[in-house]
C-alpha cells in the first residue's frame, strides 16, 4: 500500500520531527560535499512555508570511540543549512534531556532547530554517561540497535513524523523505525518520495531495453543485485574490481588484479543463468601496483602475471557504448576503475559520458561511489537521477524492504 505523504498531512503550528540524512562528507570540522543538504530542502522550507515547528535530526559518520564526539558535532552542518535557508537554525548539541526538551518547547512557528547527531546514542547511554566496551569501543547502541525507549522518548517531543533520511532507509534504527513505530502520524518527506518514485521506474517498472551497468570492487556487495536485475535487464555490463572474478570464471587470466576466490562459482552461475546477457570487458587497464601509475593497455580480457586490471580498457569502453546506444532506461552503480586515480578514472569517465549522450533514456545513479564518481568528473546534471542513498539504494535494486519506509504510515 501506498505510505503516506508530506502533503497528506496537516503540519501548522505542529511540532514536526523531520528525520534527514545530513552524513555529510566532511574534513577538519568543515563540509565538503553538501548534496544532501540540498536535497532536503524542499521538505524543510515546505514546513517551514506552511507553520510547522521544524525538529530535524540525522546521524553523522558511525560513533565509535569517545573521541567521535568532537569529530562528529553537527554543528558545521546546522551552520551550512542555515546559510542555505538563509534563515536560523538553531543548533541544540544534546540529542536528549531538558535542553533539547525547552528548546522544542519554546519554538515558534516556521521556526528550525538542528539537534545533535543521534549516533551520540550510541556511546552515551541511558543515565548520559559514555559507555565503553573493554576494547574502548562504543557499547550504549541506542540509536543503531533502536532502542525501544529511545524511539518512544524522541517520539514524544513531537506531533508529527516525516522520514526524509532516503539514505538511511536501509537501516532500522530508533531515529527512524523506533519514532514511527511511537508516533500518532507519520509519513514520507519529499525527498524519499522522490527517490522511491525513481528507482521504482529504473528498477521495477523500466523501460525497454533496460541496460544495468554494475561495478566497484567486489562481487560480494553485488550478488542479490545480480540476481535481482538478472530478471529484470535486458543486458548487465559489468566492471571495476568485480569484473576479474567474472574473469576468472570464464577462464581468463587476472594476474594479481582483485579476486574473491571464494566468489568463483556464484560468477559461473551467474555467467550460465544470464547466458549473453552478462557483458564483461573484453581489454583492460594493468599496472604493476596499486598506484596512480601509467598503465598499459591489454590486448585482451587477460592480465599479464605480475600486473593488476585497474580499469576497463578502450575496446571495453567501445563495446560498452554500444551496448547502451538503444537503451531506454539505464541503472548504473559502482565505478569501471579505481575513479579516485587519474590514470585509471577513464573508464569509469567514459560510461558516464556515454549514459550522458543517450538523449531518450531514464538514466538514474544508485547512490555511493558512482553517484560521487559522476559529479566528482563533472556529469552531475547529465544523469535523469542520481540518489541520494548508497546502502539504501543498492538495497531496493536488490529488491529488498526498506525498513526506514515500511515504519511509515500507510495513506
Ligand atoms: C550512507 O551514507 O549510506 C547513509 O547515511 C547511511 O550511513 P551508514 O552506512 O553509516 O548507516
Amino acid at each position: 500500500m501506498a505510505k503516506k505523504e508530506l502533503k497528506d498531512v496537516s503540519v501548522s503550528g505542529k511540532k514536526v520531527l523531520v528525520r534527514v540524512d545530513f552524513n555529510v562528507p566532511m574534513k577538519n570540522g568543515t563540509v565538503t560535499n553538501d548534496n544532501r543538504i540540498t536535497a532536503a530542502l524542499p521538505t524543510i522550507q515546505y514546513l517551514i512555508e506552511n507553520g510547522a515547528k521544524v525538529i530535524l535530526f540525522s546521524h553523522l559518520g558511525k560513533v565509535k570511540v569517545e573521541e567521535d564526539l568532537k569529530k562528529l558535532d553537527m554543528q558545521p552542518v546546522a551552520d551550512v543549512l542555515a546559510q542555505k535557508l538563509n534563515k536560523t537554525v538553531k543548533f541544540v548539541p544534546t540529542f536528549e534531556g531538558s535542553e533539547l526538551e525547552e528548546a522544542i518547547n519554546s519554538m515558534a512557528n516556521g521556526e528550525v532547530i538542528l539537534f545533535q547527531n543521534t549516533r551520540f546514542a550510541d556511546i552515551i547511554d541511558g543515565n548520559g554517561q559514555i559507555c565503553l566496551d573493554d576494547k574502548g569501543q562504543a557499547a550504549a547502541k541506542r540509536e543503531s540497535k533502536n532502542n525501544p525507549e529511545l524511539g518512544k522518548y524522541w517520539a514524544s517531543l513531537g506531533d508529527v513524523f516525516v522520514n526524509d533520511a532516503f539514505g538511511t532507509a536501509h537501516r532500522a534504527h530508533a531515529s527512524n523505525v523506533g519514532i514511527a513505530s511511537n508516533i500518532a502520524e507519520s509519513c514520507l518527506g519529499f525527498l524519499v518520495e522522490k527517490e522511491v518514485k525513481m528507482l521504482s521506474q529504473g528498477v521495477d517498472q523500466p523501460a525497454k531495453p533496460f541496460v544495468a551497468i554494475l561495478g566497484g570492487a567486489k562481487v560480494s556487495d553485488k550478488i542479490d543485485v545480480i540476481e535481482n536485475l538478472l530478471n529484470k535487464a535486458d543486458k548487465i555490463l559489468i566492471g571495476g574490481g568485480m569484473a576479474y572474478t567474472f574473469a576468472v570464471a570464464k577462464g581468463d587470466k587476472v594476474g594479481k588484479s582483485l579476486l574473491e576466490n571464494d566468489k568463483i562459482e556464484v560468477a559461473k552461475n551467474f555467467l550460465a543463468k544470464g547466458k549473453d546477457k552478462i557483458i564483461l570487458p573484453i581489454d583492460n587497464i594493468e599496472a604493476p601496483e596499486f598506484a596512480d601509475v601509467e598503465g598499459k593497455i591489454t590486448p585482451d580480457a587477460n592480465i599479464d602475471d605480475g600486473y593488476m586490471g585497474l580499469d576497463i580498457g578502450p575496446k571495453t569502453v567501445e563495446l560498452f557504448t554500444k551496448e547502451l546506444q538503444d537503451a531506454k532506461t539505464v541503472v548504473w552503480n559502482g565505478p569501471m576503475g579505481v575513479f579516485e586515480f587519474e590514470n585509471y578514472n577513464k573508464g569509469t569517465k567514459a560510461v558516464c559520458a556515454a549514459i550522458a549522450n543517450l538523449t531518450d533514456a531514464f538514466t538514474l545513479i544508485g547512490g555511493g561511489d558512482s553517484a560521487a564518481a559522476a559529479i566528482q568528473l563533472g556529469y552531475k546534471d547529465k544523469f535523469t537521477y542520481i540518489s541520494t542513498g548508497g546502502g539504501a539504494s543498492l538495497e531496493y535494486m536488490e529488491g529488498k524492504v526498506l525498513p526506514g519506509i515500511a515504519a511509515v504510515q500507510d495513506k
